[in-house]
């Protein structure tokens, strides 16, 4: 690898649920795997309703049991400057691909798209919001951001080695 460093931002609606998990997911990988100082994480949500907030407990449980520490994380709203900071905007659905396309500087030269494209062995293309669920949704969003976010590893090492 190069002296680069990769930044990537996951975006969903509230920054309670789906973006903090994928969050919590790859910075524990990027220190498992050695490359803290190559991949740099963030999330935010697109609506500002749980700014200042920690996650879900929902999420923090289900992340817990595979091994993943989303307590430290608190919600914050996307902001313009994340247009200059990050390499990678990635959202957990259609919806919030848009807002993120909608407001992006139009030089924008970063990849802005959804998460599970770097997934596309799974059947979901959205990661489905957990939020006024039954409680499984919480799961499937650790089994599919675990997926995308080992392709998105994957991407990254390869785009450095190119
Ligand atoms: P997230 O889930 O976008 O994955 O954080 C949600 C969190 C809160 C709400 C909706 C979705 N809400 O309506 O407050």
């Amino acid at each position: 690898m190069t002296d680069a460093v990769t930044r990537v931002l996951f975006v969903c609606l509230g920054n309670i649920c789906r973006s903090p998990t994928a969050d919590a997911v790859l910075r524990l990988w990027v220190q498992e795997r050695g490359l803290a100082g190559h991949i740099r994480v963030d999330s935010c949500g697109t609506a500002g309703w749980h700014v200042g907030k920690p996650p879900d407990p929902r999420s923090v449980a289900a992340a817990r049991e595979r091994g993943y520490d989303l307590s430290p994380l608190r919600a914050r709203q996307l902001c313009w400057e994340d247009y200059f900071d990050f390499d990678y905007m990635l959202a957990m659905d259609e919806s919030n691909l848009e807002i993120l396309r909608r407001e992006a500087p139009l030089d924008y030269a970063g990849h802005i798209g959804l998460l599970l494209d770097f997934a596309p062995q799974a059947p979901e293309r959205e990661v489905p919001d957990p939020y006024y669920g039954d409680g499984g949704g919480f799961v499937r969003v650790l089994e599919l951001v675990e997926a995308a976010n080992e392709g998105l590893l994957a991407e990254i090492g390869r785009r450095e080695r190119s």
